[in-house]
């Protein structure tokens, strides 16, 4: 044994306690795709999915990209540098004008894109500004910038959404240039961003604005393009980058913006040139979901609020706190990590999936189980959901608030 098995043993010791108490919450095998699966032969309806509008599962969707099976395979055992076939390259000039940018670079994740498009973008001269409720890849992008030798932008953090922050940071900056980094929708709270002011202040201070819009995309705007569609501001912001792996049922990343950028991006990003291309049958059905959105995307967006303004009027009824939400995306708190993993174990057993989101992921005190309405949950999903959610929430003093009290050996 080494250190490293030392290491990991003592590591995963908190692991190994939710296993003992049969209480781990994560990795659970579902047995087929879409939000009406199964897990160990029981029935389920997943509301901890991504697949906001309802596709993933669309018959549509899977024939495209049986028949690129059929034409490609299913990968090109390549990077995009010597596997780019004419479908991505087709996809990208229709992204770019369905989302009203001068180019689209697809990568093989939202990560990846995210990553590597900081990375290209920043040196010496950036200030790179993040919203302290950042997701991982803008962290994880922001932390390898920073380890680059003889790049090293500086790095600064706002608070959450927090206007006044923002301006305060862009003001104090020690260097020249400014990349703004933001979410469309932050996917754990479910709040959207003060976009317009932060456009506004971006552009008093000649900060450059990046919004990663994985959870607005196919689910804010009338057409479904996105955070800068729902508030009239397209073309307001620079850059944007977003992905398959939500409202496009797959995965890959999207990256938009003008034509030089991304072609620089396209140049320089490692997470794009040493890592295998976007597989032909994942862009398939990534370019159907495309045409879906173009013909009826309006209607489809439509049905998703409509179903989503249901849920959180009743969850809100009942008594929950949804905290700062105000999109599909509705953490329901319980603020203490045995009352989250306990509603997340009831929940299960009948059949009901919501993910229970526990520190590090967010801090002490912040626990909430994470409840995402999808356009695919059947009025039925969401009753049987209320009712196990009011009977359990009432069970473990979720609504009540009350202490849980000592754990009984
Ligand atoms: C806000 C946000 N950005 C980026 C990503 C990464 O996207 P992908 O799953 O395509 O790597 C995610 C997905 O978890 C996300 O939630």
């Amino acid at each position: 044994m080494s250190w490293v098995d030392d290491k990991a043993y003592a590591e995963l010791a908190r692991i190994r306690e939710a296993r003992e108490k049969q209480v781990y919450p994560f990795f659970r095998p579902f047995e087929t795709g879409g939000i009406h699966t199964s897990i160990h032969g029981k029935p389920i309806v997943n509301f901890s999915s991504n697949d906001y509008l309802g596709l993933t599962n669309d018959p549509r969707v899977k024939a495209a990209a049986h028949a690129a099976v059929d034409k490609y395979a299913c990968g090109l055992s390549s990077s995009r540098v010597q596997a780019t076939t004419v479908e991505h390259v087709e996809l990208e000039a229709r992204l770019a004008r369905w989302f009203g940018f001068e180019k689209c670079l697809l990568f093989t994740t939202g990560y990846q894109a995210m990553v590597g498009t900081i990375a290209s973008l920043a040196d010496k001269d950036t200030t790179l500004v993040l919203d302290n409720l950042s997701h991982a890849c803008i962290l994880d992008g922001t932390f390898l910038a920073a380890g680059i030798p003889g790049r090293q932008p500086e790095v600064r953090f706002f608070n959450h959404n927090s206007v006044r922050s923002l301006e305060r940071i862009l003001k104090t900056r020690e260097r020249k240039n400014a990349l703004v980094l933001v979410e469309g929708i932050y996917s754990l709270d479910g709040d959207m961003a003060k976009i317009a002011e932060i456009i506004e202040i971006c552009d008093r201070y000649e900060a450059v604005l990046l919004v990663d819009d994985a959870h607005g995309t196919g689910t804010l705007g009338k057409r479904g393009a996105g955070i800068l569609e729902h508030f009239g501001l397209e073309g307001r912001a620079p850059i944007v980058i977003s992905t398959f792996s939500k409202t496009f049922g797959g995965i890959g990343g999207i990256l938009l913006g003008r034509s030089d950028v991304v072609e620089l991006v396209q140049h320089n990003a490692r997470s794009f040139l040493f890592s295998a291309s976007l597989p032909v049958p994942i862009v398939a059905a990534a370019a159907k979901i495309l045409d879906i959105l173009e013909d009826e995307g309006p209607k489809l967006v439509a049905e998703l609020h409509q179903k989503a303004e249901h849920m959180r009027s009743r969850l809100k009824g009942i008594g929950f706190d949804l905290g700062a939400s105000d999109t599909h995306i509705m953490p329901v708190y319980c603020r203490d990590e045995r009352k989250v993993l306990f509603m997340h174990v009831a929940l299960l057993e009948s059949g009901v999936m919501m993910v229970p989101i526990t520190y590090p992921g967010v801090k002490k005190g912040e626990e909430r189980l994470r409840v995402n309405i999808t356009r695919g949950h059947t009025e039925e999903d969401m009753e049987q959901a209320l009712s196990l959610l009011t009977t359990y929430g009432e069970a473990f003093y979720v609504l009540s608030g009350e202490d849980l009290g000592p754990m009984e050996d």
